[in-house]
């Protein structure tokens, strides 16, 4: 499968939609989320304004036909409004998702990839909250995320980027 990876940009608004929904885990066999979850405010402030200086972020377009398959970008959160993986207002928090049909096949690898590369030229460190059974906790290890917290069931996961070692 031939892909890019390009910046996002802010016409691509409606996609992120889309992969914010898909980056909700849903545990097998349950049902699936109501799509108008992501317009509630503590989701929808994911992707709100995308374009915001401290905003980075990388789609995933497969060639030659353009179609937009998944996505990962990093946004801040303040103390007053924080993320489900907050740390602290320099700590921009990650989202990611492929979509289902063009998963397990090294899209997210190469997006997360770029973005990680990307954001040492302005962070020290990304976070992010899973769940436990999240399978994609395997790939967060593999790059080296490390626990920061447990809240029940999910994780806030911290990578150093200022670590040499990635
Ligand atoms: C997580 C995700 C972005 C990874 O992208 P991908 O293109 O599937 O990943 P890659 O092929 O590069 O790497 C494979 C790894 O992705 C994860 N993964 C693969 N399929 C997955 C799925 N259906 N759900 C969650 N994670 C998955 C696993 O960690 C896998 O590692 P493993 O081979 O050791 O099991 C993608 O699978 C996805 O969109 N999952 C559902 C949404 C989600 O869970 N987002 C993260 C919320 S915290």
């Amino acid at each position: 499968m031939l892909y890019i990876i390009r910046p996002i940009e802010e016409t691509d608004e409606p996609f992120l939609s889309e992969i914010l929904y898909q980056a909700l885990y849903i545990p097998p066999g349950a049902s699936p989320l109501p799509r108008d979850i992501i317009l509630r405010p503590e989701l929808a402030k994911y992707i709100q304004d995308w374009g915001r200086k401290d905003d980075i972020g990388f789609i995933a377009a497969l060639k030659p036909s353009q179609i937009l398959v998944g996505a990962a970008w990093l946004r801040l959160f303040t103390s007053n409004n924080p993320g489900y993986g907050y740390i602290d207002d320099n700590t921009p928090e990650l989202s990611i998702a492929v979509l289902p049909k063009y998963r397990a096949q090294g899209i997210g690898t190469k997006l997360l990839t770029e973005l990680l590369c990307q954001a040492r030229s302005s962070y020290s460190a990304v976070s992010l909250s899973v769940l436990l059974d999240n399978p994609a906790l395997r790939l967060y290890r593999r790059f080296g995320f490390e626990v920061f917290e447990q809240h029940d069931n999910s994780l806030t996961m911290i990578k150093d980027l200022e670590r040499v070692a990635s």
